[in-house]
């Protein structure tokens, strides 16, 4: 019935890729991320180094986007750059994102601006990085600031990508910097600190560059109870993801302009905690399982739990994998969950593919390879794969075929 109505998507429906900064810029060396990197004993398997050189190459990335058909792209500013120190701001900084965002829009696609993606400048992260709440107002000037300058320039802005991955993997498990393993509580002061540090960042947004749609990004999972884990289940994506969807409604109850998800796979949860991967099921290197139908599963836990209040745009979703092949049909099957989502009446006005480019992937290095166009390690000369040649096909079409 419905649900299987249509392979077209809504006139409208956007189409775009992302990256963020320090993934892909290289040299990145003012942020807490490269000063982790380089950490003895850093749970990091390499320096970021040179990323993707697209600090300098971010012409040839915009012409890929082009090339492809997207009629977005969403990218990061790095605050380490912007600010390198306490209070200190680099115009030529700020001229060079509004620089990318002018050349995205001389080719006719919209730049979807994200203020915080993983990295925080060093003197921040040495005053008590987001376990202090005064980072909160210290990120809504870095936000001031970026967006008076960007005014105009912006299709859209996501504040923060992924706090609750910050939050969690940074603090309590250790594999982001700050590095710590605090204690599981200690959890909800951080995302105390990242919900203010968002809603702060809105209304700088809305007063520094008006009219520029503006949401949260969360990193979401399908979550699935094994074994008696209800409880468990609940707590987990209490503080992973309920928190922050809570967020996306200031305290004058004015909701944001979207909610970003972002979706890779699911979780299952026992009475302990999440277990790993079910036995049969495929695994990918991150270590996950292949569970594409995940998109569709958050789409519909975040359009119930926030009771339709806010338009839902996927801001990333993709898989880290060698095998191309494997990508489209990935992505194949998660856009399938998309369509039936909207035909359910789900409002979800776009999708993004994470990534442009193999970049990146933190602690994991350049192992994981999530981008639709190959870069070469050395030269970084960039190859479209399959998979972008794929994607146009189906944005030209705005349909599956
Ligand atoms: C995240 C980030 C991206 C990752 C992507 C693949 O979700 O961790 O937003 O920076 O590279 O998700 O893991």
């Amino acid at each position: 019935m419905t649900s299987q109505s249509s392979s077209r998507f809504p006139d409208g429906f956007t189409w775009g890729t992302a990256t963020a900064a320090h993934q892909i810029e290289g040299g990145n060396t003012n942020s807490d991320w490269w000063r982790f990197e380089h950490t003895p004993g850093s749970p990091t398997v390499e320096s970021s180094g040179d990323a993707t050189d697209s600090f300098h190459r971010w012409r040839e990335d915009v012409e890929l986007v082009a090339a492809v058909g997207f009629d977005n792209y969403r990218f990061s500013l790095e605050w380490s750059r912007i600010e390198p120190a306490d209070g200190e701001f680099s115009q030529a900084a700020l001229d060079h994102y509004a620089r990318i965002c002018e050349a995205l829009k001389d080719r006719g696609i919209d730049p979807v601006v994200t203020f915080h993606h993983f990295t925080t400048p060093i003197w921040l992260a040495d005053q008590g990085g987001w376990e202090n709440p005064a980072t909160a107002d210290r990120f809504a000037t870095f936000v001031e600031k970026a967006a008076s300058r960007l005014d105009g320039l912006m299709s859209k802005a996501c504040t923060i990508n992924e706090p609750n991955n910050v939050a969690f993997v940074g603090h309590i498990l250790g594999f982001f910097p700050p590095g710590k393993q605090l204690p599981e509580d200690s959890i909800y002061d951080i995302a105390a600190v990242f919900t203010d540090a968002h809603r702060k960042s809105v209304d700088a947004i809305r007063a520094n560059a008006p009219g520029t749609p503006v949401g949260l990004t969360v990193n979401m999972a399908e979550w699935v109870a094994v074994n008696g884990g209800e409880e468990q289940l609940v707590k987990l994506r209490g503080y992973m993801e309920d928190i922050y969807l809570d967020a996306t409604v200031g305290a004058d109850g004015t909701p944001d302009d979207f909610l970003g998800i972002q979706t890779y796979s699911r979780n299952r949860v026992g009475p302990t905690g999440v277990i790993g991967p079910e036995e049969g099921v495929e695994t990918l290197v991150m270590g996950y399982e292949y569970w594409p139908d995940a998109l569709e599963a958050t789409i519909r836990y975040a359009w119930d739990y926030t009771k339709g209040h806010v338009p839902l745009i996927v801001t990333e979703n993709g898989i880290g994998t060698d095998d191309d092949s494997q990508r489209i049909r990935y992505v194949q099957t998660a856009l399938q969950g998309v369509l039936r989502s909207i035909a359910d009446g789900i409002d979800v006005r776009g999708y993004t593919y994470w990534s442009l480019l193999d970049n990146f992937e933190w602690a994991f290095g350049y192992v994981p390879r999530f981008g639709i166009v190959d870069v070469d390690r050395t030269t970084f000369a960039r190859t479209p794969k399959p998979s972008a040649t794929w994607l146009s096909e189906i944005i030209k079409a705005n349909a599956l075929p």
